[in-house]
Order: structure tokens, then C-alpha cells, then sequence
């Protein structure tokens, strides 16, 4: 359970390795170990990987996501190269630096079909979707669905992932042996564009005339992703990726939230710290995470604030044993809870 005697707004402010609970040595290798077990046959050309890992590294560092992410064997290389330290940093956010996260995977559910619901925005990579299950094996949350959508075509390399975490946690031989209503933890993959903003947005009352009962439209992007019924959404490394897109349709998409969102629903973001995440609002440039609060907190979006941390570090502890870099990662950290 998470600790109740801190409340998550006065929690640590620089977290580094500090308060770790969910995160221990232990599991975090134990994540490394499942990691390598899952992905073995691509750790095995270590000639070949290195230099794709190369040519990943060239394009994420001129910002050429479409590239970076753009072909099966670019998209191995990051899921072992790249998820292994997001997936430890964000069990460290996830279960010990904002503990109203394991209180909503622990308490029970208000829906009728008692499932807490996850989305994870550009979670293809999978490091957030690890986290995640890491976390709700550890607390042995029950009926937890985590849904991951990403533009780029992960299927194939989540669905390898999705087996790897089911046999790491011995989920696999539960679904044999108990009945399927027991079955705690579902991952899925939808390949969709998150800033397909559909029709429904538009004034004109015509097109109001085929909403559904939830505000979807039938067959858009957003279909079968009901916004009012999500628990926790998390946005790992991808909001700068999505400004940089459409910065009037991120706005689009963080308002659709707020109008959908019902009280409760937890919105996790991370990002780059420092000037990558800079964004130009005419002729100022702001910290995103500033355009962030400016726009979610108040009356009008109707979320508040947390826990925040403008440059939250996540150290590699040395023991840890991987065949491939790790590395430390520096972020800002902002969870909103609307209410
Ligand atoms: C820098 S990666 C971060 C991946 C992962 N969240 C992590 O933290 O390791 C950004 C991800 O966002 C996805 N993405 C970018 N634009 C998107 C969009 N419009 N809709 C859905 N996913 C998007 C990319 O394909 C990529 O997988």
C-alpha cells in the first residue's frame, strides 16, 4: 500500500534514489531480468544492434521521431536500449514518488465492472506498460486494464512484451488455471494517431447530431476509448512529440480530457527537463510544463496539481546488470488529479 503518512503534495521535491520503496534493487533487476529474457534473440547479433541503436540515437537526437520510430528493427533496438531506464525511473514515479498512484490501483473500483482503467498515451515502447504491471503485480492490484496507444506500429514488439510480462509474473499459468474472471491484469496495444481529433469538436450542431452516449464518434480515433471511464492516464516523453505535431491539437486533446475526465482521473506527465521543452507561444518561449499548469489548473479545465518537480533525477544504481547502457534520466513530473 502506499505510505500514508506523507501527503503527496509535500513529497520530497529532488527525489533522486532517496525514497525508494517500489522501486528497490531487487525489483528494478528483476525488470532488467524479465527485459533480457523477453528480448534475448536480439541481444544476440550485439554487432548489428549497436549500430541500429546508432542510427535510432541519430534521429531522436535531431528530433526525427517519425524516422526514429519508423521501422520493426529501429523499434527493437529502442524497446532494449531506451525502455529498461524508462521502465526503473517510472516504477520509482509511479509507486514511490506519487503515492496516490498505488491508492487508486489498490482501492476499490466505483465502475460496475470493478476494473481500473489505464491509458497510456505513446506508451508503445512499453517502459511506462512495465512499470505499470511491475506495480500492480507488486501491490497485487486486481482488474487493472492498461490500454497503450502510440502512432508508430508496435504491435508486433508489444505483443512480444505483453507474453514477456505475462510469464515474468506467472500470469500465463494463472489464465490456465483460474477462472477468467479472476484474471487481474489485461495489457493492449492500439496503433492510433492520439491527435486524430474527430469531428465531435466542431460547433456545428449537424455534426453534434452523431455523437454517441459517451462523445465519441463512431469510427474515429477515439472510438472505444472512453475518457469517462479512465482511472489514471499517463503521457511519458511524448508531449513535446505532440506540441512539435499540432500545437492546436494538443490543446484540442488536453481540453477533450478535461471535458471527459470524471473526478478522480489522474493525469501523470513526464518530460525532458531544462530547454527541450521549451515551447513558443508567439514571440515567448515557456517551460512547457508552465503551459501545462496554466492550462489544466483553474476553474475552467478543472484539475489541480499534486505532486510537482521541475527536475526530478533518476541514478542508475552500479549493481544493476544489463547488457546495454542504462542511464540516468532527469525529467520535470507533474500528476493532476481532476476534480
Ligand atoms: C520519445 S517516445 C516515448 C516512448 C515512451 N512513452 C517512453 O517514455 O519510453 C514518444 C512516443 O510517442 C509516440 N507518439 C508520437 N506522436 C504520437 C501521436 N500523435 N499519437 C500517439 N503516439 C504518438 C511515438 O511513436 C513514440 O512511441
Amino acid at each position: 500500500m502506499a505510505p500514508k503518512s506523507r501527503p503527496p503534495g509535500q513529497l520530497p521535491r529532488s527525489s533522486s534514489a532517496s525514497y525508494i520503496k517500489y522501486a528497490s534493487p531487487v525489483i528494478q533487476q528483476s525488470v532488467l531480468s524479465l527485459l533480457r529474457r523477453t528480448f534475448s534473440a536480439v541481444y544476440s547479433h550485439p554487432e548489428t544492434l549497436a549500430k541500429t541503436i546508432q542510427s535510432v540515437k541519430g534521429h531522436l537526437y535531431t528530433r526525427d521521431y517519425a524516422a526514429a520510430f519508423g521501422s520493426p528493427d529501429y523499434l527493437l533496438a529502442y524497446v532494449v536500449r531506451w525502455s529498461p531506464s524508462r521502465a526503473l525511473a517510472y516504477l520509482h514515479v509511479l509507486g514511490d514518488l506519487c503515492p496516490l498512484i498505488p491508492e487508486v490501483l489498490t482501492s476499490p473500483s466505483q465502475k460496475p465492472n470493478n476494473t481500473k482503467d489505464i491509458l497510456c498515451i505513446g506508451g508503445g515502447a512499453g517502459g511506462e506498460v512495465l512499470a505499470l504491471a511491475t506495480l500492480a503485480n507488486e501491490l497485487h492490484a486486481k482488474n487493472v486494464n492498461i490500454l497503450a496507444v502510440d502512432i508508430a506500429h508496435w504491435d508486433d514488439v508489444f505483443e512480444g512484451l505483453r507474453d514477456g510480462i505475462r510469464r515474468g509474473f506467472g500470469w500465463d499459468k494463472k489464465d490456465d488455471e483460474i477462472a477468467k474472471d479472476d484474471n487481474d491484469i489485461e495489457l493492449r496495444f492500439r496503433q492510433m494517431d492520439i491527435l486524430d481529433i474527430p469531428c465531435y469538436l466542431k460547433s456545428n450542431d449537424d455534426d453534434k447530431a452523431i455523437l454517441t452516449s459517451n462523445g465519441d464518434v463512431p469510427g474515429s480515433s477515439h472510438d472505444n476509448i472512453d475518457f469517462g471511464s479512465l482511472d489514471i492516464i499517463t503521457i511519458m516523453f511524448t508531449t513535446n512529440e505532440l506540441f512539435a505535431q499540432s500545437k492546436p491539437r494538443t490543446l484540442t486533446l488536453f481540453q477533450y480530457m478535461s471535458e471527459n475526465c470524471k473526478p478522480g482521473t489522474l493525469l501523470l506527465i513526464l518530460e525532458s527537463a531544462g530547454s527541450y521543452s521549451h515551447i513558443q507561444i508567439g514571440s515567448k518561449t515557456f517551460p512547457v510544463q508552465f503551459l501545462l499548469d496554466h492550462i489544466m489548473v483553474g476553474n475552467v479545465a478543472g484539475w489541480e496539481k499534486v505532486v510537482d518537480d521541475d527536475a526530478v533525477w533518476f541514478r542508475i544504481q552500479n549493481d544493476l546488470k544489463y547488457p546495454l547502457e542504462l542511464e540516468n534520466m532527469r525529467f520535470f513530473l507533474r500528476l493532476y488529479r481532476r476534480v
